[in-house]
């Protein structure tokens, strides 16, 4: 189950329109015909492979109409979650007495609006697509107005309520996850395949609803100038916009241990990665909590000339995640070469696979679903070149486990070594940073190898057998 698309309602659709894709750097995809029915128009356009909508009434009396009078002007109208199976959802939902109010039954797509009295809150559709990367509600075309400069994904939804407990309390029944506290009085319910609800209190006098949209983007303070140059109220990371508060977090980037503006520097003085690349990056921000996990386009280029260098016929990843840095080694293995990657989590592997399918590497990388330590004792080398980059705490077992695997002229390199600066610490009591500050003093002071740590990123170390 993941957030796959946030619907707004406004008076009037041109001039909301206007301000998002202005201040969003976003495109319209589709003004979808199906809605008129309703007595509504509407503009969706997407976000990374997420969407927002704009629905506007074209007639008093239509329902969209009677939701602006009740919420006094502009705001968010519906949550759209996308199920794996759509059909079996909405039986389940039926089956603990929810109604069905509308029901899209289409080749390729389901919709299954809720009755908002029995969810509370807001419109709540379960919905599913065939293939599940396609969106029919954003029209044929949507990929060709995808734009990346700007705003990369949805990543949450926030709905106000006089109670706040009560309405997540709710929503994780009727989703089958759980509703945790955080901070502030705010509730959250985390969708396994991506995007988090957070339930606050409601202080506006709007009453119950959706009242706020959490956007992953490149550039917050760009965004904030953008609206504040269209006299729109703003404040330091949000922006309003149809009523609705946008809360922008700048997330792809790991906390630089370089001087401000280096790290952009290198970046844009490093070849740019090729385009499925960038594919992978939309899907990871809107679905994974922590997208900066990737290793992103300045250590994927550095991977990838590595490859180049080393030559490498049998690659091992510990750590694939959604397949980034395997896809930036893939770019220069020889022909013969291959590359192995582990990792733990389903959801990753799943993401991982179906972009190595999808790009020209498809055959020549495998991902192995299971904790690494165990799917290692299967794997006898040697190996070539072998990225470490999985949970920090296993580094010093990872590293005794490949090194009698690593072929003499092989090379370790291993993520995160300096671990955001952590490593400075005298008296660490995060137990990662104690595990790589232990894993790092092994590796500089164990005879057999010869190291050298780069403080690139977040430090790459670098490891060969002397
Ligand atoms: C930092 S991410 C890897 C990032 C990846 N190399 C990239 O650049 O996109 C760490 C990954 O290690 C995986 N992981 C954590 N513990 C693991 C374990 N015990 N065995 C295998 N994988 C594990 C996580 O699921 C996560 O996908």
């Amino acid at each position: 189950m993941r957030l796959r698309q946030v619907a707004l309602v406004a008076r009037k659709l041109a001039p909301v329109v206007d301000d998002l894709t202005a201040v969003l750097g976003i495109e319209v995809a589709f003004n979808d015909p199906g809605v008129g029915r309703y007595g509504l128009e509407n503009a969706v356009m997407p976000i990374g492979d997420t969407f927002l909508e704009v629905v506007a009434p074209t007639r008093p009396a239509a329902a969209g109409g009677r939701y602006l009078e009740r919420r006094g002007g502009d705001g968010g109208y519906m949550v759209i979650l996308q199920a794996d199976d759509a059909l079996a959802e909405r039986a389940r939902v039926e089956g603990m007495g929810i109604r069905v109010v509308e029901r899209i039954d289409r080749p390729g797509a389901v919709g299954s609006h809720l009755h908002p009295k029995d969810t509370g809150g807001a419109i709540l559709s379960i919905d599913g697509m065939e293939p599940p990367q396609e969106w029919q509600w954003a029209g044929p075309s949507w990929r060709e107005h995808v734009r990346t400069d700007s705003s990369l994904a949805i990543t949450g939804v926030e709905l106000q309520s006089p109670d706040p407990a009560a309405l997540a309390r709710r929503w994780a029944e009727i989703l089958q996850q759980q509703a945790e506290r955080a901070e502030r009085g705010e509730w959250r319910v985390r969708l396994p395949g991506g995007g988090l609800l957070r339930f606050v209190e409601a202080t506006d006098g709007r009453g119950e609803g959706v009242s706020g949209v959490d956007l992953a983007v490149r550039d917050v303070a760009a965004i904030v100038a953008r609206a504040k140059q269209r006299g729109l109220p703003t404040g330091d990371d949000s922006v309003m916009l149809c009523g609705t508060r946008f809360r922008l977090r700048q997330t792809l980037r790991m906390r630089s241990l370089a001087l401000p503006g280096i790290e952009e520097y290198a970046e844009a003085h490093t070849t740019l990665p090729p385009a499925h690349l960038g594919a992978i990056e939309l899907e990871t921000v809107a679905r994974s909590a922590a997208p900066q996990m990737m290793v992103g386009p300045l250590e994927g280029r550095l991977l990838k000339m590595l490859v180049h260098m080393v030559q490498p016929r049998s690659v091992l990843e510990i750590g694939t995640f959604t397949g980034y840095s395997s896809l930036s080694m893939a770019e220069a293995l020889p022909s013969d070469g291959s590359i192995t990657t582990l990792d733990i989590n389903p959801l990753h592997a799943e993401i991982a696979r179906r972009h190595i399918a999808a790009s020209p590497y498809a055959g020549r990388i495998e991902v192995v679903l299971g904790p690494a330590l165990q799917s290692l004792r299967d794997l006898p080398g040697p190996f070539d070149l072998v990225f470490i980059d999985a949970d920090k705490g296993n580094y010093l077992n990872y590293y005794e486990a490949v090194l009698p695997k690593l072929s003499p002229r092989g090379v370790i390199a291993v993520d995160n070594v300096l671990w955001s600066g952590s490593v400075l610490d005298p008296a660490p009591t995060e137990e990662d940073t104690l595990a790589i500050k232990a894993f790092n003093r092994h590796v500089a002071n164990d005879p057999r190898v010869e190291c050298v740590m780069l403080t690139v990123r977040d430090g790459l170390f670098l490891i060969r057998n002397r």
